[in-house]
């Protein structure tokens, strides 16, 4: 989300003169898009406005300006405590403002100090941003939904981003259109909880069945998701919509139903199980990524093991894992039972040994197989090509630079735990139809 976000302040700001810089020595002007979503990602804020701070003294002794931007969830959050923290800074704007930012910049150039705008303004942000959209490559997301209304008791979401928002369903197949007009093959849906979509009657598996009729769109995603918003009509689009890639970021953060209580889920281990045992059943080759959080309050050695029963039950070809961060404002924040870090640390370690034991595995697999990748970009090395399999496997082959947008099958040589190497497969024998794998 941040990704996209950046990418549409660019574009708000192109018509008044301002392009990307190669470094920030070179800048006029410095975005910090920042995530509050834990401690760690919170601070590095700070280091980086000192770092910052620095190279902006540096520009000033040599007659040089430099406005110093904040952006994002840190923004909206700490507010007005960040320029006591960062007197640095000359901007400061929330995520559901950033269409104000030629104001605020043009502000801050009539003198008089740092700007500051992290309303929830009435109007909607997305009516105030320009219409056309600056090629994104191959891949290209799309953002569909804002906010959260699910209010998990560790989560700052619904906070920073506000009340869920979806928008209407034909601005964005217009703007499919236009991203398909510009080079985009394939398109990820965005939202704090994407799947709770409801721009347009029978939600986002409607919206995908709509998309899948953009001529030239040849794969989409959708992240992030909750449990409880998986409802038929997406989980059978996932059967019936062969441009819908079989790969599904669904986070369950605890195995426990103790802990997924306490975490104001509300669901249980088993009504996930459910979830994808009936996602594979459609979709049977459906590959599986989820979030966790250990060390929540009250975290018990059981509920730890139960976490670690049900990824061994659900077996996922990729995932993200996190040590419970206290976030303040958050209930979960002020609950007893805070698990020491040392605990956290282990429980992290021993669950992130199994999850990438899976992802090797998943990987692995695919050794000998052929798979259609999308190549996005040039590789690491010269006369390679870099790109997704159907599983969202970053795939690599020798080929060449005008095969990039195209989907190409290649058959698996060699699998990593994070990668996969792969050769073209010669032209003649290639399948006619796009198949997926
Ligand atoms: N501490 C640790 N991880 C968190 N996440 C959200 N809030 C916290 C927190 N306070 C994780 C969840 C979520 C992902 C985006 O970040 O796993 O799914
Ligand atoms: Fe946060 Fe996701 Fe829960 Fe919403 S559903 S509160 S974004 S973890």
């Amino acid at each position: 989300m941040n990704v996209y976000d950046s990418a549409r302040m660019a574009e708000v700001l192109a018509p008044l003169g301002y392009g990307a810089a190669s470094s920030p020595e070179d800048a006029d002007m410095v975005i910090l898009n920042t995530c509050h979503i834990r401690e760690k990602a919170a601070e590095k804020v700070y280091s980086e406005l000192g770092r910052l701070g620095l190279i902006k003294s540096a520009r000033e002794a040599d007659g040089k300006a430099m406005v110093i931007a904040v952006a994002g969830c840190v923004a909206q959050a700490e507010g007005e405590e960040m320029l006591r923290r960062a007197p640095v800074i000359d901007v400061l704007v929330g995520p559901q403002s950033y269409h104000r930012l030629p104001e605020l910049v043009a502000q801050v150039a009539r003198g008089g100090g740092a700007a500051l705008n992290t309303e929830f303004p009435p109007e909607a942000k997305f009516d105030h941003l320009p219409k056309t959209r600056d090629a994104q490559g191959v891949s290209a997301f799309l953002s569909v939904q804002e906010g959260c209304d699910k209010f998990c008791s560790f989560c700052v979401v619904p906070y920073t981003r506000g009340a869920e928002f979806s928008r209407p369903l034909a601005a964005l197949l217009d703007e499919a259109r236009q991203l398909v007009e510009v080079g985009a093959r394939e398109i990820t849906l965005l939202g704090q909880n994407v799947n709770a979509y409801h721009g347009c009657a029978g939600g986002l598996g409607e919206l995908i069945r709509h998309l899948a009729d953009v001529e030239g769109l040849e794969r989409i995603r959708y992240t992030t998701s909750h449990p409880l918003d998986m409802d038929e009509n997406l989980i059978r689009a996932h059967g019936e919509v062969p441009v819908l890639m079989p790969y599904l970021h669904l986070p369950v953060q605890s195995g426990s139903d103790r802990v997924l209580a306490a975490m104001n889920r509300r669901h249980t281990a088993d009504d996930y199980r459910r979830i994808v045992a009936r996602l594979r059943d459609v979709r049977p080759d459906l590959a599986l990524s989820g979030d966790f959080i250990v060390g929540f309050p009250g975290e018990s050695d059981d509920d730890f093991a139960a976490t670690l029963a049900l990824v061994g039950d659900m077996g996922y070809a990729q995932a993200y894992s996190f040590k419970y961060s206290p976030r303040p404002g958050t209930p979960a924040a002020g609950l007893p039972g805070q698990i020491p870090d040392a605990v956290k640390a282990a429980r992290l370690a021993a669950l992130q040994s199994l999850l990438r034991s899976q992802q090797t595995a998943f990987n692995r697999a695919c050794v000998g197989r052929s798979l259609l990748v999308l190549f996005e970009r040039p590789g690491r090395h010269a006369g390679q090509l870099i790109g997704r399999s159907p599983y969202m496997q970053a795939c690599y082959a020798d080929a060449e630079s005008h095969m990039i947008g195209e989907i190409v099958d290649v058959c698996i040589l060699e699998a990593g735990a994070n990668s996969l190497a792969a050769e073209l497969i010669p032209a003649p024998s290639r399948p006619k139809s796009r198949r997926v794998a």
